[in-house]
């Protein structure tokens, strides 16, 4: 096979275990590690997580970026991003089960009232909530019923939720009450007593959880985001939090990562807070299709994940 040199650009996923990785399954990818490139011009390929503004513009020979992630807003956020060069990304049964693990947990953590639980235990108080609801009673909405939603819902299914998606297009899943567009976002949100998030960031979805939308959903509700900071108006979740309309959120992603020490959402009791890692990248299940992406283009064959650049996902 023809080498083909590839820019691994990333502050946050392990250099070495995607350079062995790589190199295991196909010796002949040349894996240069950003910030130590070499000659720009000799790259092809670039697998990259959020990278610096401008640096894709500087590789004249590049044919193909490569998310490391199922996510590409942090490839769109370059404003100097070559617009003939497709972007591929991952879609990574590893990672999509990770998710649906995060927000599974979510969703079955606020249905149990577990918050609930873990302050009685705290005040050493043996008591049960009276009235809780049966799965079969209890809406759960999806927003973003692409590959993570589908497989939410497939998870959650079993357990009886009274189940909702909510897509761009129309869709038919058995068992989903399907919700589309902008006419179907507030009567999905009207009927979702626990939203999680699962969108691609894009100018259309950008703040997309704002006071309005919080104010649309039944008093009471929970709010989960996995899928990017940027969907939330932090201040408007906030306000609906303290003014009791939303009762929790669990958040994952934050419009600035790492959440800065002093960001309100650490203290606030409403608000559970992880890492970014509801879904992390594993070389050892995403690398093989990074390898056949790299062989299809230099096959000139067609490549798999390829995203829309006009629908920004
Ligand atoms: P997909 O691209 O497979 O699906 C996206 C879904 O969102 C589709 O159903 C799509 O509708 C819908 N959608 C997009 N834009 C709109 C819109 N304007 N209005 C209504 N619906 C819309 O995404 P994935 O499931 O692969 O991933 C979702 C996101 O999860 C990623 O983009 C990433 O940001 C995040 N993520 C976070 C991780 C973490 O660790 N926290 C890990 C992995 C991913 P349609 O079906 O009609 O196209
Ligand atoms: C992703 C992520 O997009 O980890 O895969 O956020």
């Amino acid at each position: 096979m023809t080498p083909i040199r590839l820019l691994f650009v990333s502050n946050s996923d392990s250099k070495s275990a995607w350079k062995q990785r790589l190199g295991a399954l196909d010796s002949s990818i040349e894996v240069r590690l950003w910030p130590d490139a070499g000659t720009l011009d000799e790259i092809e390929a670039a697998l990259v997580w959020k990278p610096p503004a401008g640096l894709m513009a500087k590789l004249t020979r590049l044919k193909l970026i490569l998310s490391l992630g199922m996510g590409v807003d942090h490839i769109f956020a370059d404003p100097l991003l070559p617009k003939h060069v497709p972007i591929a990304r991952l879609i990574d049964p590893d990672l999509i089960n990770r998710m649906s693990e995060y927000c599974a947990l979510a969703v079955l953590r606020y249905h149990r009232s577990a918050d609930t639980y873990d302050a009685f235990q705290r005040e050493h108080r043996w008591k049960a909530l009276a009235n809780e609801p049966a799965a079969a009673s209890r809406r759960v909405g999806i927003l973003g019923m692409g590959e993570i939603g589908r497989d939410l819902a497939g998870k959650l299914a079993p357990f009886g939720f009274r189940l909702a998606g909510w897509s761009r297009s129309p869709k038919r899943m058995p068992g989903i009450e399907g919700f589309h567009g902008a006419a179907g976002f507030k009567p999905f949100l009207a009927r979702s007593e626990i939203v999680v998030c699962l969108l691609p960031l894009t100018p259309e979805t950008e703040g997309i959880l704002n006071a309005e939308a919080f104010a649309a959903l039944p008093k009471g509700a929970v709010v989960v985001n996995a899928a990017r900071g940027g969907h939330v108006v932090e201040a408007d979740l906030i306000a609906a939090l303290d003014r009791g309309h939303l009762s929790a959120a669990q958040l994952d992603v934050f419009r600035q990562e790492p959440l800065p020490k002093d960001h309100p959402f650490w203290a606030h009791p409403k608000i559970r807070i992880t890492p970014h890692n509801a879904g992390v990248t594993n070389p050892d299940t995403a690398a093989a299709q990074v390898v056949e992406n790299l062989r299809r283009v230099r096959a000139g064959e067609k490549l798999l994940n390829i995203v829309d650049p006009a629908r920004g996902y």
